[in-house]
């Protein structure tokens, strides 16, 4: 089966494309670095020819409302139009637990994107997950001031990007679901001690602060808002177990 990866080089994307190629499935990877810029529409022109299902994990990164539903507004209808045309049979979208109970400026592209995929033509499954296990290594990276890393209070429930794209090979390769039961980690953590964790594993001595956040995506992040709703379904890689994994070899 053909299977076109959107975004198939981020973070979960590349997962997407491994588990796709290990099960024996032909993966097309739609990427500007690979020549295909799903939103000027530039190298898209016939991208999805023999395309069974398209697996939708695209990304921008930014805190803007306007720019997050540009980026994913563009996106999807580019891939659902082309998707029309080429025949395809299945759109899968990757969204995140919680982006409509947060008025997060990058959830509102979220939201727009389910939005777009619930009323296209192409059959779909949205998915949605929590944060990465790579997420707080990301959070490390964009917010460490000086010595200082300012960490949003906020509950997680990380799930590894591995299981992630295993859901969503398994998902494309099956009947179109509709709305389909949240995938979260095995537990549930605290986004400062994930950051710490990392911190002490690679190695990094900056002071790391944990910050309540004002507004309704603070109160989000520290509610539980963010975390799956049963029924929802799990991983089984806790985040110590991965960065474990990750520890370098000699
Ligand atoms: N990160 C998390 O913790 C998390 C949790 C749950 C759900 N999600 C969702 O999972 C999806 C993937 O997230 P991620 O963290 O894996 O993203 P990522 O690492 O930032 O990767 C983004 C991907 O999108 C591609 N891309 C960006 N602009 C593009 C464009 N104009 N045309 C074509 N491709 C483009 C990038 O490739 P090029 O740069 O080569 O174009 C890359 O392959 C997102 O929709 C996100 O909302 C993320």
């Amino acid at each position: 089966m053909k299977i076109a990866v959107a975004g198939g080089t981020g973070t979960v994307g590349r997962h997407v494309v491994d588990v796709v190629r290990e099960r024996g499935h032909e993966a097309v990877v739609l990427s500007r670095s690979n020549g295909v810029d799903l939103v000027s529409g530039s190298g898209a022109a016939g991208a999805l020819q023999g395309v069974a299902a398209v697996v939708d994990v695209t990304s921008r990164q930014t805190m803007s409302a306007k720019a997050s539903v540009e980026f994913f507004t563009s996106v999807t209808r580019r891939l659902l139009a082309a998707g029309q045309e080429a025949g395809v049979g299945h759109h899968v979208a990757l969204s995140i637990v919680g982006v409509d109970r947060a008025p997060h400026g990058y959830y509102a592209g979220k939201v727009a994107q389910e939005r777009l995929v619930e009323s296209g033509a192409v059959p779909w499954t949205i998915l949605r997950a929590t944060q990465f296990h790579e997420f707080a290594g990301q959070l490390y990276g964009r917010t460490k001031r000086g010595p200082v890393v300012a960490v949003p209070r906020m509950k997680s429930e990380p799930v590894a990007a591995r299981e992630v794209a295993e859901r969503l090979v398994e998902l494309a390769t099956g009947a179109p679901a509709g709305r389909v039961p949240d995938l979260g980690g095995p537990r549930v953590e605290s986004m400062a001690a994930m950051v710490r964790a990392y911190a002490h594993h690679t190695g990094e001595k900056s002071l790391i602060v944990e910050v309540p956040l004002p507004g309704g995506t603070g109160r989000a992040m520290r509610d539980g808002s963010l975390l799956t709703q049963a029924p929802a379904d799990h991983g089984t890689l806790t985040y110590a177990t991965w960065l474990w994994l990750r520890r370098p070899t000699v």
